[in-house]
C-alpha cells in the first residue's frame, strides 16, 4: 500500500510502498478514506515529541472496515467508522470508572510506535515502520485495535467524520467532558488552531455568554468568529492577560483554556483566569519543558487547574454525539475542512498547516 513516511526530524514525508500485515487478535484492517493533518503530526515532524522512526504519521482518520483480526466481535466489515487514537483495554482501573481516555494499558504504550501487542504490523523492505499513536492514517489502509474503532452513521461523509478522531473531539470535549462549562460564563482561549475552534464552538454549545479567542495571527482570529467567539485578541500586538482581564471587570475569565503547546501561553492561561475560575491545559508542550507557576498565588487563589487529554473522551459515546450535533446543524465540523490533498501531495498539506494557512488540510484516499 501506500504511504506517507517520515525518516527523520525536520525532513520531509516521503510517499512510498509499504507492506501491512493482517490484522491479529483484537485488531481490524480499515480502509481509509480521509485523514487529517494535526499539529501532533507537526511535533512530530520538528522534532519536538519524540517517537520510534521510521514512521507512519497521521492520527485523525476515517474509512471502512475492510477485515477484522480473530476474537473481533465489534466492528463488522463494511463499518465506517471514525478512529480514536486513545483506544482502551476495558479492564484498567480507569476504563472500569469511565476515564478510557486515561486506560493505563494504552497510555503504556502510546509512545512505543506499536500496537498494542507491542509490534508493528507495517514494514518496508522487512525492516519495520512504526505506527503513530496507534493509528498511521497517513497511508490507504490501517490497522488498528478495535476498540479504537468507533461506528458511525454510513450516511456521515468520511472526511468530515475524520476531523472528530482528533481536532473535534479534543476540542469540544476539552469545553463539555473537562471543565463542563457552565451557561452564562466567560470563556478565554488560547490559539485558535483546529483544537482551540473546537474549544470555542464547544463553550458555545454549553451556553457560554462570552468567548475571547486569543492568537498571534489575524486570519484565525476572523475564523474564531465563525466558530462562536464574541472578542479577538492579537497577542502578537497586546499582552493577552492585560486585554482579558480589562474584558472582564478586572477579574479574569471563569474558564481559560490553552490550545497552543507552549509554557509561556500555559502561564498566560493561567493568569488570564479569575480566582476561582478553571484552568484547562489541552495543547501539548515540547518534550521535557515545564511550566512555573506563582506558589503563593496557586493556592490564595484557588484557581483549579486541570489537563485535557483528548477532551477526556469516552470516544464511543462522544464520537457519535459529536456528529449528531454535526448533522443536527449545531456543530461546524465543514467550515474546518479548508483544504483536501491527495497522499501525493502531503507536505503541502503539512506546510499549509504549518504556516496558519489552513484550519485542517485533509488528505483524500480513494
Ligand atoms: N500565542 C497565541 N497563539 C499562538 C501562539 C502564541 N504564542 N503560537 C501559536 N499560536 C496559534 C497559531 O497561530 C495557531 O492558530 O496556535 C494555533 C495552533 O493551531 P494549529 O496549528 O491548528 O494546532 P492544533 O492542531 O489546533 O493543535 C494545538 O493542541 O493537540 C495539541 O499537539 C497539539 O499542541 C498542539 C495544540
Ligand atoms: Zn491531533
Ligand atoms: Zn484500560
Amino acid at each position: 500500500m501506500k504511504a506517507a513516511i517520515l525518516e527523520a526530524p525536520a525532513t520531509e514525508l516521503i510517499v512510498t510502498s509499504i507492506d501491512c500485515q493482517e490484522p491479529q487478535a483484537g485488531e481490524v484492517l480499515v480502509k481509509l478514506a480521509a485523514s487529517g493533518v494535526c499539529h501532533s503530526d507537526l511535533h512530530v515532524i520538528h522534532g519536538t515529541q519524540a517517537t520510534p522512526l521510521p514512521v507512519v504519521l497521521g492520527h485523525e482518520g476515517a474509512g471502512i472496515v475492510e477485515a477484522v483480526g480473530p476474537n473481533v466481535t465489534q466492528p463488522k466489515v463494511g463499518d465506517h467508522v471514525v478512529l480514536s487514537w486513545v483506544p482502551y483495554c476495558g479492564q484498567c482501573s480507569y476504563c472500569l470508572s469511565g476515564r478510557p481516555n486515561l486506560c493505563s494499558v494504552v497510555y503504556a504504550a502510546l509512545a512505543n510506535g506499536t500496537l498494542l501487542d507491542g509490534t508493528s504490523r507495517l514494514s518496508r523492505g522487512g525492516a519495520p515502520v512504526y505506527h503513530y499513536s496507534f493509528i498511521s492514517s497517513f497511508a490507504e489502509y490501517a490497522v488498528v485495535p478495535a476498540s479504537g474503532c468507533i461506528v458511525i452513521q454510513p450516511d456521515i461523509p468520511l472526511d468530515i467524520a475524520s476531523l472528530v478522531g482528533c481536532a473535534v473531539m479534543t476540542g469540544v470535549g476539552a469545553a463539555l467532558n473537562t471543565a463542563h462549562v457552565r451557561p452564562g460564563s466567560s470563556v478565554a482561549v488560547i490559539g485558535a488552531g483546529g483544537v482551540g475552534l473546537n474549544i470555542m464552538q464547544g463553550a458555545q454549545l454549553a451556553g457560554a455568554a462570552s468567548i475571547i479567542a486569543i492568537d498571534i495571527n489575524p486570519a484565525k482570529l476572523e475564523q474564531s468568529v465563525i466558530f462562536g467567539a464574541t472578542q479577538c485578541i492579537n497577542s502578537a500586538q497586546t499582552d493577552a492577560v492585560t486585554a482579558v482581564r480589562e474584558l472582564t471587570g478586572g477579574l479574569g475569565v471563569d474558564y481559560s483554556f490553552e490550545a497552543v503547546g507552549r509554557p509561556q501561553t500555559m502561564r498566560q492561561c493561567w493568569e488570564m483566569a479569575r480566582p476561582g475560575g478553571t484552568v484547562v491545559m489541552v495543547g501539548i508542550a515540547p518534550d521535557g519543558s515545564e511550566l512555573v507557576l506563582p506558589a503563593t498565588r496557586i493556592v490564595r487563589e484557588e484557581r483549579h487547574l486541570l489537563g485535557s487529554f483528548y477532551g477526556s473522551a469516552r470516544p464511543h459515546i462522544d464520537m457519535p454525539m459529536i456528529l449528531e450535533l454535526y448533522m443536527a446543524g449545531k456543530l461546524k465540523l465543514d467550515e474546518l475542512a479548508t483544504h483536501r490533498f491527495s497522499l501525493a501531495h502531503i507536505n503541502e498539506a503539512v506546510h499549509l498547516l504549518e504556516v496558519g494557512e489552513a484550519i485542517r488540510p485533509i488528505i483524500l484516499y480513494d
